[in-house]
């Protein structure tokens, strides 16, 4: 079967913004700017193309590791985007849901995170999961405490319920930008069967050709899950 031609579910490891500033001679940080004003544009470019949910990478569990000015700096990057963006996204009927560990960040964040949830709650042309403070192996354990406290059997099913992604599925492509070929612990329990694109564009260079070159790939993958090509409903190609 080839996958039909729009994945519904993107996800995003949105690397390369340091290389770019550095190439650049700038400070790291104003790559980390202008990634946001990708992510917007690719919002909108998904929402365009009948993507229904756009799941990226923003800040991971392991990102504290870097020097404390650009964390810092990519916490007032967070705020500031968001109280000049959320009404356009709610104009253009986007989603915001935030993925991620909300213990250890500020009080301030949080309050952030929440609000735009909120105000964008009831929108429906395209949910923006943004995963901040997010690790796949946490999100893992999150769900295995919170089905134990439970006492449901623990089954795929009953644990998939519990993961941050439960209401928007696994991701049927995952695309990562900056050229490095690795997970760096982003959804990995969802990403089991998820087609993988490793594009070379930094993200603060990624546009539509860079999407829609990883949409075209897509389409042109057979997704077997474990059948064989035989078994699977009339493809339209061969494999
Ligand atoms: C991705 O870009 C953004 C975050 C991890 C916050 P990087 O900052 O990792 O950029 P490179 O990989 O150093 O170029
Ligand atoms: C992954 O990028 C995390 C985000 C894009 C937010 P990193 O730049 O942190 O990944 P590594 O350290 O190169 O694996
Ligand atoms: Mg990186």
């Amino acid at each position: 079967m080839t996958a039909p031609s729009v994945p519904k579910h993107i996800a995003i490891v949105m690397d390369g913004n340091g290389r770019w500033a550095s190439k650049r001679f700038l400070p790291r940080i104003a790559g980390h700017k202008q990634g946001v004003d990708v992510l917007k544009r690719t919002a909108r470019a998904c929402a365009q193309r009948g993507v229904e949910v756009l799941t990226v990478f923003a800040f991971s569990s392991e990102n504290w590791r870097r020097p404390a000015e650009e964390v810092s700096a990519l916490m007032d990057i967070l705020v500031v985007a968001l109280s000049r963006e959320v009404n356009q996204l709610k104009k253009e009927g986007v989603k915001l849901q935030f993925i991620g560990a909300r213990e250890g960040l500020s009080e301030r964040v949080r309050k952030s995170l929440q609000d735009a949830e909120a105000e964008t709650a009831h929108n429906d042309s395209l949910t923006l999961n943004v995963c901040f403070n997010y690790g796949g192996r946490w999100d893992v354990v999150h769900a295995a405490q919170a089905l134990a406290a439970t006492g449901e059997a623990i089954t795929e099913e009953s644990l998939s319920r519990k993961l941050s992604t439960f209401t928007s599925g696994d991701p049927d492509l995952i695309i990562r930008t900056g050229g490095e070929m690795r997970l760096s612990n982003f959804l990995l329990w969802q990403a089991a069967y998820s087609e993988l694109y490793f594009s070379a564009t930094l993200w603060p260079e990624f546009g539509e050709a860079d999407l829609d070159a990883a949409i075209q790939a897509y389409a042109s993958r057979e997704r077997r899950f474990g059948m064989t090509s035989e078994q699977l409903p009339q493809s339209g190609s061969a494999a």
